[in-house]
């Protein structure tokens, strides 16, 4: 990984957040803004839609780069919708539609220049539920490199991969072998790996160990902390203490209730550092659901 900046679109136009005073204005009154120098993503007043119900309502914070942040808050508060924004996995959802501003080490992430599928091959994804490819354990690994074009060197990316998933000591004499032979928390280190060999510069994970055993949950967040110092990790999490295990900054969604048409919108509450949302968070409502009297 280096600090150069991203070539997503031929040309780098698109002024990034802190040029546009209009913008700079609306988000000073925002309350949840971390002022992050270092940041790998600047969301301002984000919005998602599916159809006309609004599924997220001006979400703004900074991501900071090479750190660990866990999204958390209910069910149905949006934070797999806000999470889908960071890769433009939304686009792939018909009735989605995002507004507001994304930009990713100062590109305007959704400017109409930029390649989504550029966007995904630097911004990975992992899901809930581990879904290898139908393939052996190898082309899992050497497929996003081969689509890219890569042709030579295979050997060494997916080792160096499935080492960096923790997953090389237990699958190296059966790299032919399918995917789908692997126990459940074998197959989501796969596609941890996966995601590395494309060689990300961000990882979003949607609640990753929610069906893994404690001693799986337990690789991968050690995998977790010793990948990040190459990586921005961006988790979504029910498990409290994985939050407060594994992350430095948390995000803390709750949903909201229109009493005229009761339908439930997701709101940012509060972000901030992982110790001081769990310990002392300046908002009640966070309170209530990290010490369990919620949600
Ligand atoms: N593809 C979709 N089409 C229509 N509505 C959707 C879609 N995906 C999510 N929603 C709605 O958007 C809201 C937020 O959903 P989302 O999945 O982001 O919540 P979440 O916080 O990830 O919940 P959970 O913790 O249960 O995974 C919900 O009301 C959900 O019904
Ligand atoms: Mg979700």
């Amino acid at each position: 990984m280096t600090d150069e900046a991203p070539r997503l679109i031929e040309r780098p136009t698109v002024a990034t957040v802190d040029d546009d005073s209009a913008l700079a204005q609306s988000t000073a009154a925002a309350a949840p803004v971390t002022q992050t120098p270092d940041a790998v993503f600047e969301s301002r007043d984000v919005n998602v839609y599916y159809g006309s119900f609004r599924a997220v309502r001006d979400v703004t914070f900074d991501v900071p780069r090479n750190q660990i942040m866990a999204l958390i808050g209910p069910s149905g508060c949006g934070k797999s919708t806000v999470l889908r924004c960071y890769n433009r996995m939304n686009d792939l959802i018909k009735a989605a539609r995002v507004t507001g501003s994304i930009s990713y080490r100062g590109t305007d992430l959704y400017h109409e220049r930029v390649d989504p599928v550029e966007v995904r091959r630097r911004i990975g994804m992992v899901f809930q539920k581990p879904n290898p490819f139908p393939k052996s354990i190898y082309d899992n690994v050497a497929y996003g490199p081969r689509v890219a074009g890569q042709k030579k060197d295979l050997d060494n990316i997916v080792e160096n991969s499935l080492r960096k998933a923790a997953l090389w000591e237990e699958v190296n004499d059966r790299l032919k072998d399918s995917a789908l032979s692997l126990s459940g928390g074998q197959q989501q280190r796969l596609c941890i790996a996966r995601a590395i060999a494309v060689d990300p510069d961000v990882l979003l994970m949607d609640e990753p160990c929610s069906a893994l055993d404690p001693i799986a949950t337990a690789r991968i967040e050690d995998l977790m902390q010793e990948i990040k110092q190459d990586y921005t990790i961006m988790i979504v999490t029910h498990n409290m203490q994985q939050a407060a295990r594994v992350s430095d900054t948390t995000a803390f969604f709750t949903a909201d209730t229109h009493s005229e048409n009761d339908t439930r919108t997701g709101i940012l509450v509060e972000v901030d550092t992982t110790q001081k949302i769990f310990s002392n968070p300046s908002d009640e409502r966070t309170e209530n659901y990290v010490t369990g009297r919620f949600g």
